[in-house]
């Protein structure tokens, strides 16, 4: 794994923004997978900003998301699918209907599950994945568990999970308690990720990713045997 130690968040995004910047001006119509929360928030921003200037373009760029709260519509304000539109889609030139986020009221999760990786699968493959870090090593909604699942499916929220979500909702009872997330393998066949990680709050897991094991118990240090990782954090996420 390749660590990238940034001075702060700024940085951070930047660094992040130029090498999604780098592989869609190489490969126009590539296969971008995108996260939720706050960590990549400024890496977006950079993002439209360099497709407002003219640096690039997502005209023929595909997207999938990890995940989505289980059940909430689309069109909910803390759906992930209106925080896409809301902190990138709307600001960039990519045709909406090539952008995919699970759906949050699928009558059969497991099917759809299956049919958003097959639908994966058929687009050619994530050519790059975007990760958050849970505070608790959740990649995705997979959860810190013993055994955990290989494709994308319906699963509860830790109450850590609820908790640190919350800051998004009036209050904590308003947090879904489950979402659709791809699972492991769906993350794991990307053929490049990126994980972003900013803040105090991160170091823990930033540490686990460091040593040479690998724990279901911290999901984010099973992307160590990945052969294509590049781990962008803040001094604080770093040094703690
Ligand atoms: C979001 C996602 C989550 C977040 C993680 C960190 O799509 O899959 O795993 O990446 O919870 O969230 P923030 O960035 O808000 O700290």
């Amino acid at each position: 794994m390749k660590i990238i130690v940034c001075e702060n968040y700024d940085e951070m995004s930047k660094v992040g923004a130029d090498i999604i910047a780098e592989l869609v001006a190489e490969k126009p119509d590539c296969i971008l997978g995108l996260a939720t929360g706050s960590t990549p928030v400024g890496m977006y921003k950079e993002l439209a900003a360099k497709n407002k200037a003219g640096e690039i373009t997502f005209k023929d760029v595909t997207s999938f998301n990890l995940d989505e709260y289980y059940p909430l519509a689309p069109d909910h304000d803390q759906s992930y699918r209106y925080f896409m539109n809301h902190n990138l889609f709307d600001h960039i030139d990519i045709d909406k209907t090539r952008t995919h986020v699970p759906d949050g009221l699928a009558e059969d999760p497991a099917l759809m599950g299956k049919n958003y990786d097959a639908a994966i699968t058929a687009a050619g493959g994530i050519d790059l994945q975007v990760l958050g870090l849970g505070p608790n090593g959740h990649i995705a909604f997979n959860e810190p568990e013993k055994e955990l699942y290989v494709g994308t499916h319906l699963t509860s929220l830790t109450d850590s999970t609820i908790e640190a979500n919350s800051r998004f909702f009036a209050s904590k009872s308003d947090v879904p308690t489950k979402a659709v997330t791809m699972g492991i393998g769906s993350i794991m066949q990307a053929r490049k990720i990126i994980v972003l990680a900013s803040g105090k709050g991160k170091h823990y897991v930033v540490e686990k990713m460091q040593d040479d094991r690998i724990t279901t118990e911290v999901p984010a240090t099973l992307l160590k045997v990945h052969p294509d990782v590049t781990l962008i954090c803040d001094k604080d996420a770093y040094n703690g």
